[in-house]
C-alpha cells in the first residue's frame, strides 16, 4: 500500500517530499488559476494549493477541486512547502502543501451549519458584536440533532479524549489498588435505586427493568468474595427533570469494596482515584483541556483531600446566609453550590467530600450509623459544589435489610435474591457510584451535561 501521513505530522521537516494526506475539506476558496484548501484531518489543518501550470496540475483539475463541497473527505497528494508567512488559522502553520493531485473519497451533502460557527468560542463572537458585526453561532439543539457534525469541532473532540481519560484513569487506579473489574446484567426484574425513575419493559412476558445501576449485582459481587470490584457501564434512569445534570443514560464508574473498620476505608480509595483523575487530566492531557477552554473558557479545578460531616456542611451553609436549611434534609442544587463556593473559600479546593448524610435522604441499603441512626455512613462527593459521586457503607445483614426496603417502600419480592445473597454471610462493605459524564463537565466547567454525552439521552432526545 502507499504510505499516509497524517496531518498533524506535517512539518518543515519534511520540505520538498511528496506526501499523502487523507482529509476533510475545511474550506475552499477558488482564485483565477489557484484554488487554496485547508485540508483537516481531526484537529489539524494543513493549507494545499493548487496553481494551474499546464503541467502537472490543469485549469480541469482546479475547477475540480473548488467545487468539492465542505466536509468531504478527499485524498490530497503534494509536496511540503515552507510558505514565505505563517499560515494564520491551520495548525501546521509552518508548511502547506503544492498539490500534484487531489481526489474525493466521500462527498458530503449540504451542511446544517458551518463548522467554524460551531467552534466559535462565546467571546469571539462578543468581541464581534462589539464592533458592530454579527457572528453565526449554532444553538444546542441543532448541534445534537446533527451530532455526527458538531462532534467534529475541535472542542468536541477534547472532550471525548478527556472523557476516555477519565476512564482510563478510573481503571489504572483500582486495578493498582487490587480492584477487579465485573460486568453486571442491566436487565434485571427490579428498580435498584427506588421505583419512580426506572424504565420498565416485558422480558418474556415478565415485567422488567433496565438497571438503575449495578447496585444490587455488585455488592453481590462482595458476597461472592470479590473482595473489591469495579464496573464502567450504562445505567439508566427514566428521569422526568429537564436539568443540565441529568440524563436519562449515563456512564456509571461504580466500586464496591469489602471493608474492615470503617467507611473511610472507601473514601481513602475515592481520594486517591480523584488525585490520579485530576493529576493525570493536568499533566497528560494538557493539550486537550486547552482546547476546550478556547471555546469554553474555564479553570483548572483544584484538588485537595477534604472531608466534611454533613451536619459540618449544614452549619457553614447556616451562618454563610442560609439561616433556615433543614438540617435533616437534602441539599438542593442552589444549596450544593454555596457550599461550594464556601469550602472553595475557605479550603481552596473544588474537590470536597460530605458524608454522615441523614438516613431519611438516603437508599434502602444505607447502612445506619452505629452511634445515632438518624445519620448513615453515607457521602456524597462534590466538584465545583455540583454532585459527582454518592456512595455509602451498605446494610449486610438479610434481616436489616428487608426491614429497610419495607420502610422504603421497596417491593421486597423483586428484590428476594438480592436480600438472600447476605443470608450465607456477607462482609461489611461499601462503595460509590460516579457518573462519568459529570466528571467531565464539572472539570471542564461546561454547565449543561449533553456537551460531555457523545449522544445525549434526556427526557426529549432519543435520537440521533
Ligand atoms: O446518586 P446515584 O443515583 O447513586 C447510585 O446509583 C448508587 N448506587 C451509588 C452507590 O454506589 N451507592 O448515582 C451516582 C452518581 C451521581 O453522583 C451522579 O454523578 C450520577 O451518578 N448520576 C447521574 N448522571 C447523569 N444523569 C443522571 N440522571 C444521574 N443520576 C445520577
Amino acid at each position: 500500500g502507499r504510505k499516509w501521513t497524517h496531518v498533524e505530522d506535517l512539518s518543515p521537516a519534511l520540505v520538498d517530499q511528496k506526501v499523502l494526506v487523507r482529509g476533510r475539506i475545511h474550506t475552499t476558496r477558488g482564485k483565477g488559476k489557484s484554488a487554496f484548501l485547508v485540508i483537516r484531518q481531526r484537529t489539524a489543518t494543513v493549507q494545499a494549493i493548487l496553481f494551474a501550470d499546464d503541467t502537472t496540475v490543469s485549469k480541469g483539475m482546479v475547477k475540480y477541486a473548488t467545487q468539492i463541497s465542505k466536509e468531504s473527505i478527499v485524498d490530497v497528494e503534494g509536496v511540503v512547502k515552507v510558505p514565505a508567512n505563517p499560515i494564520e488559522g491551520c495548525s501546521q502553520k509552518d508548511v502547506e502543501l503544492q498539490v500534484t493531485g487531489i481526489r474525493a473519497v466521500s462527498r458530503a451533502a449540504a451542511l446544517p451549519f458551518e463548522l467554524v460557527d460551531a467552534a466559535r468560542s462565546e467571546e469571539e463572537v462578543k468581541a464581534a458584536a462589539e464592533r458592530g458585526e454579527i457572528m453565526p453561532t449554532v444553538g444546542q439543539d441543532l448541534r445534537l440533532d446533527n451530532r455526527f457534525l458538531d462532534l467534529r469541532t475541535p472542542a468536541n473532540q477534547a472532550i471525548f479524549k478527556l472523557q476516555s481519560a477519565v476512564c482510563q484513569l478510573f481503571k489504572s487506579t483500582l486495578l493498582a489498588e487490587g480492584f477487579q473489574e465485573i460486568h453486571t446484567p442491566k436487565l434485571i426484574a427490579g428498580a435498584s435505586e427506588g421505583g419512580a425513575a426506572v424504565f420498565r419493559l416485558d422480558y418474556m412476558g415478565t415485567p422488567a427493568c433496565l438497571a438503575q445501576s449495578p447496585q444490587l449485582y455488585k455488592q453481590m459481587a462482595i458476597c461472592a468474595d470479590c473482595d473489591r470490584v469495579f464496573e464502567v457501564g450504562p445505567v439508566f434512569r427514566a428521569e422526568q427533570s429537564y436539568t443540565h445534570r441529568h440524563l436519562c443514560e449515563f456512564m456509571g464508574l461504580d466500586l464496591e469494596m469489602a471493608i474492615h473498620e470503617h467507611y473511610f476505608e472507601v473514601l481513602d480509595v475515592i481520594e486517591k482515584l480523584f488525585e490520579a483523575i485530576f493529576n493525570g487530566l493536568a499533566t497528560t492531557y494538557a493539550k486537550e483541556l486547552a482546547v476546550v477552554a478556547t471555546q469554553y473558557p474555564f479553570d483548572i479545578p483544584t484538588f485537595k483531600p477534604l472531608r466534611l460531616t454533613f451536619p459540618e456542611g449544614i452549619a457553614m451553609l447556616r451562618e454563610g446566609g442560609y439561616p433556615d436549611v433543614d438540617p435533616l434534609g437534602d441539599l438542593n442544587t442552589e444549596l450544593e453550590r454555596a457550599l461550594g463556593r464556601m469550602v472553595k473559600e475557605k479550603y481552596g479546593t473544588d474537590f470536597f467530600i460530605l458524608h454522615r448524610y441523614p438516613s431519611a435522604v438516603r437508599p434502602f441499603y444505607t447502612m445506619p450509623c452505629s452511634d445515632d441512626p438518624t445519620y448513615s455512613n453515607s457521602y456524597d462527593v462534590f466538584i465545583r459544589g455540583e454532585e459527582i459521586i454518592s456512595g455509602a457503607q451498605r446494610v449486610h445483614d438479610a434481616d436489616l435489610l428487608t426491614e429497610r426496603a419495607k420502610a422504603c417502600g421497596v417491593p421486597v419480592e423483586t428484590i428476594q435474591s438480592y436480600i438472600d445473597s447476605f443470608k450465607l454471610g456477607a462482609p461489611p462493605h461499601g462503595g460509590a457510584g460516579v457518573g462519568l459524564e459529570r466528571v467531565v463537565m464539572l472539570y471542564c466547567a461546561l454547565g449543561n451535561i449533553r456537551k460531555t454525552s457523545m449522544f445525549p439521552r434526556d427526557p426529549k432526545r432519543l435520537t440521533p
